[in-house]
This record gives structure tokens, C-alpha cells and sequence, in this order.
């Protein structure tokens, strides 16, 4: 069960405001190139693809199988043929992928040891697990908390760095790098003002509506006043 429905409503917004540029995708396509070198034939699952935008990124480098438990984001997604499944019901065969990406999808997962389990399954014994998040106590570098600060609060209930690596060495895992990775979020403030949507956001949907009214005020009056772009900084967890 997801810490929100990933309905209809939830899904339209997150395919309409939550996928990056060209540029902000390669900065991730090269972090996830430096621990899975691009051959013939790769494997890579994307877990948790939600609307596709990391699997069709991926698609030009490896062969990308996504899997996804919400109707309405795989109904959304750009990337093909999506399968039915979730973290601890994996549809492939043992030892069958080369590397599992999870981008913005720790913090749903109910038992992590049971899916860094099932991942250990389907994963060829020296692939990496990359993970993509904002982990609990990680807010410093991500523009959206600074605006809505009351927001952190949620974060601070996701899993932290060192629940998830914990959760994944009882599946006999171990760190292989944990680095932070800057994107280009937004070409200015105002752009990213103007694009925000409360429910593509698992953390503004679970503030309250006057927290997120107060945010909202102080995000449109920094963006009035402060240009430049806007450069978020999330994690990559590697484990192997
Ligand atoms: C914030 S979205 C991220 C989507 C995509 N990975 C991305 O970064 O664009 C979180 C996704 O995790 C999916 N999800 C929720 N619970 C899950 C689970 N137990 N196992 C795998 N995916 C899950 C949701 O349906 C949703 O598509």
C-alpha cells in the first residue's frame, strides 16, 4: 500500500509536472552508467516505474522491463509493455536482470526486507540496486522543503539511508557507493512555481491545507524576486 493512492488524479499530475529534462535525466543516466556499465544486452529493471520517464530514458542504453502496481500510472506510462507487480511480487525469473532501478519509491514500500528479498531473487548475484530518493533527514538540498518546511516532517517518516541498507544486508547486500547527485529541477523559480501540483507530491499531500497554502504564498513571492535555475540534490544508494 503507497503512502498515497497513485489514482487517476495523482497519476494526470505526476505525468504532467514530475518528469525532468534531457539534461537533468543524463546526469542520472551517467551516475547509473558509472555502476552499470552500458553493454549488449543489459538488463535493467525499473521497480516502481510509475509513468515511464525513467524506463524510456533507460531504454537507449539497456533493455528496460518496468514494473508497476498503479493502474492509473501504467496507463500513463511512455515506456511500453508494463508489468503488473510490486517490490515483493517481482513478475521474472530468478537471476534474470542485470540491475534494478528504484527512483522515488522506498518510502511506499511497506517491508523493505521482503522486497530487498525478492529483489535479491531476480537480480544476478554482483548487480547493482540503485536507488534514487530523499531519504529521512536528507531535506537540505531539495528546493520543495524550503518553501514548505512543514513538508519535512513527512520526510523525516520515510525510510533513512541507513534503515535501507540495513533492510537490504539482511538480504545479503552491501554498499557499493552513496552519493548526492544535483539536477536541474526547473530552468527558473517562477517555472517551477507555475508547474508545481500538490498531487504529485507524496510529501505536500500529506501536510495540511493550510501548511500547503502558506508554502504555496512563500514559494510565489521567492519566485517573484529570485532568478537562476532551480538545482535539487538527491541521493543515489547503491548496493550490490
Ligand atoms: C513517486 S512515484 C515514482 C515513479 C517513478 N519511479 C519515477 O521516479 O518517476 C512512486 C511509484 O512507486 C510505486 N509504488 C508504490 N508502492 C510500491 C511498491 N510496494 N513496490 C513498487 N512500486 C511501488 C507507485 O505506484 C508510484 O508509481
Amino acid at each position: 500500500m503507497s503512502r498515497i493512492a497513485y489514482d487517476g488524479q495523482d497519476a494526470a499530475a505526476f505525468a504532467g509536472t514530475r518528469h525532468l529534462a534531457a539534461a537533468a535525466l543524463d546526469v542520472w543516466r551517467a551516475a547509473v552508467g558509472r555502476h552499470l556499465p552500458p553493454a549488449q544486452g543489459l538488463r535493467l529493471l525499473d521497480l516502481g516505474s510509475g509513468t515511464g520517464a525513467w524506463a524510456k530514458a533507460f531504454a537507449d542504453t539497456y533493455d528496460v522491463i518496468a514494473v508497476e502496481p498503479s493502474g492509473a500510472m501504467r496507463a500513463r506510462s511512455e515506456h511500453p509493455h508494463v508489468m503488473i507487480g510490486d517490490a515483493a511480487h517481482i513478475p521474472l525469473a530468478d537471476a534474470s536482470v542485470d540491475g534494478v532501478w528504484l527512483s522515488t519509491v522506498v518510502h511506499h514500500v511497506p517491508d523493505l526486507v521482503r522486497a530487498a528479498q525478492e529483489i535479491r531473487r531476480v537480480l544476478r548475484p554482483g548487480g547493482p540496486v540503485l536507488i534514487r530518493s530523499a531519504f529521512a533527514g536528507r531535506h537540505d538540498a531539495i528546493t520543495l522543503f524550503r518553501y514548505f518546511p512543514e513538508a519535512i516532517r513527512v520526510l523525516d517518516s520515510y525510510p533513512s539511508a541507513a534503515s535501507v541498507q540495513e533492510a537490504f544486508g539482511a538480504a545479503g547486500f552491501t554498499v557499493a557507493a552513496f552519493e548526492q547527485i544535483p539536477q536541474c529541477t526547473a530552468v527558473s523559480l517562477r517555472d517551477f512555481a507555475s508547474r508545481l501540483r500538490r498531487a504529485a507530491h507524496t510529501p505536500l499531500q500529506l501536510i495540511t491545507d493550510a501548511e500547503y497554502a502558506t508554502g504555496l504564498a512563500r514559494l510565489h513571492a521567492a519566485a517573484a524576486r529570485i532568478d537562476g535555475p532551480v538545482i535539487d540534490a538527491l541521493d543515489l544508494l547503491v548496493l550490490r
